[in-house]
């Protein structure tokens, strides 16, 4: 059995001061339920506030929204993977869509990113997704089997089995328009038989594949409903701590 792991990216939002106000709230919803794993991914600034508040909550974990592939040095505006565990980090986010497009990542930064993680022993969650263009274009498969085969390349089964992958249509991002579950199971189905080929087929049923792009109270049952779908990388319905308690419950309720 896969543990459930659901995770709020919180993007360029939320202050200190909002973080502070928000892990409360959230933690009052869901009473530290520990059958699933909730990761909060906030901004790098309101990382040593949330690790404070999160305190003893067993079920909640943090997560950043980037390192650098680098140890230390010259890298000016970079934050390494060392210093995220001094905050009691656990999970990192690689290859988020918005950092390819935007910021210029490619397959080969992502890789160099996965493998300074996992050194490290920070669990990365490696992003993947393709664009309208692509699925317009019958390229589902080939842009997929090539971001895992490229990100993560090198790396061991052992790393493999501990990275968690996200799948996230670039199309069905912050635009509302989620993929329908069978949409989503699909493209699940196809990521873990090509893990399957990358390491071997039992790495592929113990490794966990998210789920992100549109998610929301009133669809996160159904699309967890799904046999290959073992969590969800939640953006803006993550912003607000009753409905993302309200997608946690969802999620852990449909794996029951
Ligand atoms: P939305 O949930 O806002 O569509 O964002 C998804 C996402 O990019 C999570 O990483």
């Amino acid at each position: 059995m896969r543990k459930v792991i659901i995770a709020a990216n919180w993007k360029m939002n939320m202050t200190v001061a909002e973080t502070a106000s928000y892990i409360p709230t959230f933690l009052a919803e869901t009473g530290d339920d520990t059958e699933v794993d909730v990761v909060l991914i906030p901004p790098f600034t309101s990382l040593p506030k949330a690790s404070e508040l999160i305190g003893e909550a067993y079920s909640l974990k943090l997560g950043a929204q980037n390192m650098s592939a680098q140890k230390s040095g010259a890298f000016t505006g970079e934050v390494s993977a060392a210093m995220l565990r001094e905050l009691f980090v656990r999970y990192v986010l690689v290859g988020h869509s918005e950092r390819r497009q935007l910021f210029g990542e490619t397959d080969q930064t992502v890789n160099a990113k996965l493998h300074a993680a996992h050194e490290a022993t920070l669990k990365p969650i490696l992003c993947i997704g393709e664009t309208l263009a692509e699925r317009d274009g019958g390229q589902v498969e080939a842009v997929l089997m090539r971001q895992l085969r490229e990100g993560l390349a090198g790396l061991d089964h052992k790393q493999i089995q501990e990275t968690v992958i996200a799948y996230e249509p670039v199309w069905a991002i912050g635009t509302g328009r989620n993929a329908t579950p069978a949409q989503a199971q699909e493209a699940h189905a196809l990521i873990r038989s090509e893990i399957g080929q990358i390491a071997e087929p039992a790495v592929a049923e113990r490794l966990r594949i998210q789920y992100g792009g549109s998610v929301k109270v009133s669809n996160a049952g159904e699309l967890l409903g799904q046999p290959d779908i073992d969590g969800a990388l939640v953006g803006g319905a993550s912003l607000d701590p009753r409905d993302f308690a309200e997608i946690a419950k969802a999620a852990k309720a449909a794996k029951e």
